[in-house]
């Protein structure tokens, strides 16, 4: 068991990641129940996977769920089910200081989190995630939001949570699929600034991938370790540190925006492609070594994730794609900077791309 702090003042809260975790469940969440009673708010696929397994742990320790089941997919972060979820929690008698526990991915925990920003001018809330990406990546750090028409997590909120429950074995009624679509964002925390991580998980990328729960601790535990000193740095993403953990993420999001953030290719699949990109891109501009770039593309192809256009099932233009990065909400004053390496474990924000190199390098990787 590691408990990793994430350290923000008056904000700071512990990650706790063990195997088996939600079968305590009561004896880790028994702070943030009232009245013998903790509202848990999660979705139908996940309400069949893991609800069970929690509600049972609550219930040995004396502890009622209340539970309120969401519809699964990326339709769920509307201002829609924001609504129902947010008259949901009133009917429930929620109140300010109350916790509300998120059981899910990446969806369920950036809606509960923007409800709990917004419910009586802000309660509480505890992440549980259940997907490997929301694992590693976005229960940490106070992220919350939801998607509107103009665009993906346009309208949301830093909101922290109050503690974060990983259990690894929830990956076991993942599909393989979304565990390889997570592992993306593990190979990242390598990518960004730690070369020994990148060659572990080179190592060690199929046995996760595969379910050896020793990897998956490894690589939980330090994914969130990292996180955890980098939102400690720069909670809001104001000083450009946290930015790095945006490493493939304006590539991702043009490919992501081009095949309709759809099933055809996952998030955590636009961000493996987009850092293949990014490394390639980087080293056309003359700035990591090709060797460097190989050995992204090699690692990634290695864990049957996208790492080129193909194989993200996109076939439009440099200019269609640099057209969808220009609505991408880190763009600043008409710029939109770019996560760009110097060799693996050396990334840096770039803001002075010229947005015609990146549409001539993205058709030639069209070639
Ligand atoms: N997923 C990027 C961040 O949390 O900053």
């Amino acid at each position: 068991m590691a408990i990793i702090p994430v350290s923000l003042g008056e904000r700071s809260y512990d990650i706790l990641v063990a195997d088996g975790a939600l079968d305590h469940a009561a004896a880790h969440l028994a702070g943030y129940a009232r009245g013998g009673r903790l509202v848990v708010i999660t979705d139908e696929n996940v309400a069949r996977a893991q609800l069970p397994r929690l509600v049972n742990a609550l219930a040995h320790g004396g502890i009622r769920a209340e539970p309120v089941i969401l519809p699964p997919g990326e339709g769920t972060k509307s201002w829609e089910v924001l609504e129902v979820l947010l008259d949901r929690l009133l009917d429930l008698g929620v109140e300010r200081s109350d916790h509300v526990i998120a059981l899910g991915g990446g969806v369920i925990g950036d809606l509960v989190g923007f409800a709990a920003t917004i419910l009586k001018r802000g309660c509480n809330f505890v992440q549980i995630p259940t997907t490997l990406l929301a694992q590693v990546d976005s229960s940490v750090g106070g992220k919350t939001a939801i998607n509107t028409v103009a665009g993906k997590n346009l309208v949301g909120a830093f909101h922290q949570p109050s503690f974060v429950l990983i259990d690894p074995s929830s990956l076991d009624s993942l599909p393989e699929r979304e565990v390889r679509a997570g592992y993306a964002e593990v190979v990242k925390y390598g990518l960004i600034n730690d070369a020994d991580f990148f060659a572990w998980c080179e190592e060690h990328g199929p046995a996760l991938i595969a379910g050896d729960m020793t990897a998956r601790i490894i690589a939980i535990e330090k994914s969130v370790k990292a996180k955890a000193g980098i939102v400690g740095e720069d909670e809001r993403e104001t000083s450009g540190r946290r930015a790095l953990l945006n490493l493939g993420h304006t590539f991702g999001h043009a490919l992501e925006a081009e095949t309709g953030f759809s099933d055809v290719l996952l998030h955590g699949e636009g961000v493996a492609a987009g850092m293949a990109l990014a490394f390639r891109f980087s080293a056309r501009q003359g700035l990591c070594s090709a060797d460097d770039a190989a050995r992204v593309t090699a690692h990634l192809k290695a864990a049957s994730l996208p790492y080129d256009l193909p194989s993200a099932h996109v076939s439009a233009s440099g200019e269609t794609l640099v057209a969808h990065m220009m609505h991408d909400k880190k763009m600043a004053g008409g710029k939109l900077p770019f996560l760009l390496a110097r060799s693996i474990g050396q990334t840096y924000l770039a803001k002075d791309v010229d947005l015609k190199e990146v549409a001539a390098f993205l058709d030639e990787e069209r070639e």
